[in-house]
C-alpha cells in the first residue's frame, strides 16, 4: 500500500475521529478533513468497482469512472482485454473524454494530442519544439485493472494487492451464483444529500427493517401487507441479522435468533406455512423489482397454492424458481447445493463503496461515492443483476436523478432513501456525538471504519486487538 502521509502523522487516529468499542464519531461523516484525506488516502489505494464488463463490450468502448476529482478511463482494447488510465492529457492536463461509448482513439481537443487505446500516445502537435521528454512519459497514467463476478474494478495504486486476493473469501462464496452472467434489469443513479458512508451504512444491516420497513413483517396481510409504523409487539418478529466480517470487507446474514422465545416460535410457525412465505416473497418482488424477479414472483403463486408440508416453505420455493428459469431456457441458471445457497446468499459490503445483496436469480447492488470534496453530498447507484434467457438481456440505459426526491425507487427503497438525508441532517446536531452500534447486527459498519483506518492513519485494528 502506498500512502502520502508521514510516518509520525500515521501513528495514531485523531481523538476526535477515534473508533470506540461499538462507537463511531460523527466527524466521520461530517468533517470536511475528514472527506478530504479519505480522497488523499483511502480511494487512492483501493479496488473500486468502476462498471460492468458488458458495459464496455467492444474494441474502443470506454467508460469514465469518477471518484471525488478524480477520473479514470477503462478501455477495451482490440484484443479483448481492459486497460484503464487516468483521464488527463499528459500535455495540460486536460480530462480528454467524459461519460460512456466507443471511440477508435482518444483525442484531446485542447491542442489535439492522440492517444491509442492502451494511452500510448500517437500523435504530439510539433513535437520538435518540445524539450525532449521519452515517448512513454507522453502516454495516459495507467491504472491497475481487473474483474470479478462480471465487474471491472480499478485500483490507482502503484503496486496493489491482486483484486482476488482482496476479496477474498468473497469470490469463493459467490462464485455458485454465477454473478458474471447476470445482466442489468435496471440501473439508477441519485444524487443523495448525505455522506456516501451514511449511505452504504443504510445497506449493511437489517436491524432497520422492523423501523424502517414494518410492511415485512405482514406477510399475513396478503402480498400488499400496510405499512403502518410497527407496534413494540410486532418488534418481536422482526428479522435477525447478524453481521460478520470477512477479511477487509463484511456481510449480513439472514439468521434465526439462538434465544427464541415463544413469540420467535409462533411467528416461525406462521411462515412455516406456504402462502404467507409466498406473499412475503410476491411482496419483494413488487416492491423492490430484485432479488426476487417477476419470475420468481410467479413460483410464489405456486407455492402459495401448495399444502403445508415437512419441507420448509423456502426449499420448495428455491427448488420452483429453478424450475420456472430451467424451462424458460435461462441457461446460466445456477445449479447450486442447499448449502452453497445459504453459505452465499447474504448482503455484502465489498469495502469501500460497493454493497451487493445476493440471491440466486438477482442480485441487488449499490455503489456509493462522494460528490466531489462534498462531505454531505454522494452519488449513489442503484441496480439490480438478474439471470436472463441468452438473447433477452434489456440492456437498459442509466436513469439519473439530481434530486433524491424524484427518484423512481419503488416503494421499498424509496422507505430508505426518505431516511437518509435526515440521518446526515441530525449528525450534524449538537445533540449527537456519533453512532452507538449494535454489537450483533450493526458490526458491518464498525468493521468498515477500522479498515479505512489502516488507509488513512496507518493504524491496523486486527494488530491492536490481538
Ligand atoms: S492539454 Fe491535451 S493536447 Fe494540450
Ligand atoms: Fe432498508
Amino acid at each position: 500500500m502506498t500512502n502520502t502521509a508521514g510516518a509520525t502523522e500515521r501513528a495514531s487516529v485523531p481523538e476526535r475521529w477515534a473508533l470506540g468499542h461499538g462507537f463511531v464519531p460523527k466527524g466521520r461523516y461530517v468533517d470536511a478533513d475528514f472527506a478530504r484525506l479519505e480522497h488523499e488516502r483511502l480511494f487512492p489505494n483501493v479496488w473500486q468497482m468502476a462498471c460492468r464488463e458488458e458495459e464496455i463490450p467492444n474494441a474502443g468502448s470506454f467508460h469514465e469512472y469518477a471518484i471525488g476529482e478524480r477520473s479514470i478511463l477503462v478501455v477495451r482494447q482490440a484484443d479483448g482485454t481492459l486497460r484503464a488510465m487516468h483521464n488527463a492529457c499528459r500535455h495540460r492536463g486536460m480530462k480528454i473524454i467524459g461519460g460512456s461509448g466507443r471511440v477508435d482513439e482518444f483525442r484531446c481537443r485542447f491542442h489535439g494530442f492522440r492517444y491509442a487505446l492502451d494511452g500510448a500516445c500517437t500523435f504530439v502537435h510539433c513535437p520538435e519544439e518540445f524539450e525532449d521528454r521519452p515517448a512513454a512519459d507522453w502516454a495516459l497514467r495507467p491504472v491497475h485493472v481487473d474483474t470479478w463476478g462480471g465487474w471491472v474494478f480499478v485500483n490507482m495504486a502503484s503496486d496493489p494487492p491482486p483484486l482476488l486476493e482482496w476479496l477474498d473469501p468473497i469470490p469463493s462464496l459467490l462464485d455458485p451464483f454465477r454473478l458474471e452472467d447476470m445482466r442489468y434489469r435496471w440501473c439508477k443513479t441519485v444524487v443523495v444529500p448525505a455522506n456516501w458512508k451514511t449511505v452504504v451504512d443504510a445497506f449493511v444491516e437489517g436491524y432497520h427493517t422492523p423501523g424502517t420497513h414494518p410492511q415485512t413483517l405482514r406477510p399475513m396481510e396478503g402480498t400488499d401487507p400496510s405499512a403502518r409504523p410497527a407496534a413494540i409487539d410486532e418488534f418481536a418478529h422482526a428479522p435477525f441479522s447478524p453481521t460478520f466480517p470477512l477479511g477487509s470487507h463484511s456481510v449480513m446474514k439472514y439468521g434465526e435468533r439462538p434465544d427464541k422465545g415463544p413469540q420467535a416460535e409462533e411467528w416461525a410457525a406462521v411462515l412455516a406455512r406456504p402462502e404467507i412465505y409466498a406473499n412475503l416473497m410476491q411482496y419483494l418482488a413488487r416492491a423492490l423489482g430484485a432479488m426476487q424477479t417477476e419470475r420468481d414472483a410467479r413460483a410464489a403463486e405456486m407455492l402459495a397454492t401448495m399444502e403445508p408440508s415437512e419441507v420448509p416453505p423456502i426449499i420448495t420455493y428455491l427448488g420452483l424458481c429453478k424450475q420456472l428459469a430451467q424451462d424458460e431456457g435461462v441457461v446460466t441458471y445456477p445449479d447450486m447445493s442447499i448449502e452453497q445457497h445459504f453459505m452465499g446468499c447474504g448482503d455484502y459490503h465489498v469495502f469501500p463503496t460497493m454493497v451487493i445483496l445476493v440471491e440466486p436469480g438477482s442480485t441487488l447492488g449499490y455503489r456509493m461515492r462522494p460528490n466531489g470534496s462534498d462531505p454531505d453530498s454522494c452519488i449513489w447507484d442503484v441496480f439490480s443483476l438478474e439471470h436472463f434467457v441468452p438473447g433477452a438481456e434489456p440492456n437498459p440505459k442509466w436513469e439519473v436523478f439530481p434530486n433524491w426526491r424524484e427518484a423512481d425507487l419503488g416503494p421499498f427503497l424509496a422507505q430508505d432513501l426518505k431516511n437518509i438525508p435526515d440521518i446526515q441532517a441530525g449528525m450534524h446536531s449538537d445533540g449527537f456525538d456519533g453512532l452507538w452500534l449494535n454489537g450483533i447486527q450493526e458490526t458491518t459498519i464498525l468493521h468498515a471504519h477500522q479498515v479505512a483506518d489502516r488507509y488513512l492513519f496507518g493504524v491496523d485494528h486486527d494488530e491492536a486487538d490481538t
